[in-house]
């Protein structure tokens, strides 16, 4: 699909907390293109992951509208979010957030058993998935046999077994070190070659230099958007 992907307007988050109202995010307005490798970059607490939460239909926002491709999904319910995010949306996290009891080719499996695919057939896009982050010899061990750049290779063909259209990280090198860190921007790379819209919250300078916008926010609001 071409033009617009995600479509964020005006949209303000508030969380509260006892008494006290936070405003994550303030009012941001943002467009992107499908197809994109963008990076959103700011400082610690101005609403990256909030707003990563609202694209990935984790969350909805306090006020405002969230479109993607084109379906307003600032108002669905839990349900209807859930499904969303299952059919549009692969995430990454730090964390990596394996199942640590199965294999990595059973965790890469789970989405496509909530997206009622027959088993064997999940079973082999799962394998298929792996091979594609290079760790299809080593898919009946478990997480916590893998280094972290693998587990994080898992959690990315976990992300991409239900071929969504769009791919959201948030600080997927942030448990790194730098050279694993770069091993893994370069699978975010490819994928985005491949034609998925790729949303990447980070600190990671590297990051920004692959990306082909920065969105910078502060404070819960986006301040400059960088086009390269
Ligand atoms: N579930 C929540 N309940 C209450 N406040 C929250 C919640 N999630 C986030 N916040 C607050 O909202 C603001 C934005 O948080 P957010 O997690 O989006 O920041 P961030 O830019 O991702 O920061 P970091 O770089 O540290 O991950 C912060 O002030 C945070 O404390
Ligand atoms: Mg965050």
């Amino acid at each position: 699909m071409n033009g617009t992907i995600i479509k964020v307007k005006n949209v303000k988050k508030e969380y509260t907390l006892g008494e006290a109202v936070i405003n994550a995010l303030r009012g941001v307005n943002l467009e992107i293109n499908s197809g994109k490798l963008l990076a959103i970059m700011g400082p610690s607490g101005s609403g990256k992951t909030t707003l990563m939460h609202l694209i990935g239909c984790l969350d909805i926002p306090t006020s405002g509208k969230i479109y993607l491709e084109g379906e307003d999904v600032s108002e669905l319910s839990e349900e209807s979010l859930a499904r969303i995010r299952n059919k549009k949306i692969g995430f990454v996290f730090q964390q990596f957030n394996l199942l640590t009891r199965i294999t990595i080719l059973e965790n890469v499996m789970t989405p496509l058993m909530y997206a009622h695919v027959p088993v064997k057939e999940r079973k082999e896009r799962a394998t298929e998935a792996l091979k594609e982050v290079g760790l299809a010899e080593r898919m009946n061990h478990r997480p916590t046999e893998l280094s972290g750049g693998q587990r994080q290779r898992v959690a990315i063909a976990r992300a991409l077994v239900t071929e969504p259209s769009i791919i959201l990280a948030d600080e997927p090198t942030g448990n790194l070190d730098t050279e694993t860190g770069s091993s893994i921007l370069e699978i975010f790379k490819k994928i985005n070659e491949n034609g998925k819209t790729v949303v990447v919250v980070t600190h990671d300078p590297e990051v920004g230099i692959m990306a082909e916008e920065i969105v910078h926010i502060r404070d819960g609001l986006i301040t400059r958007i960088e086009k390269k």
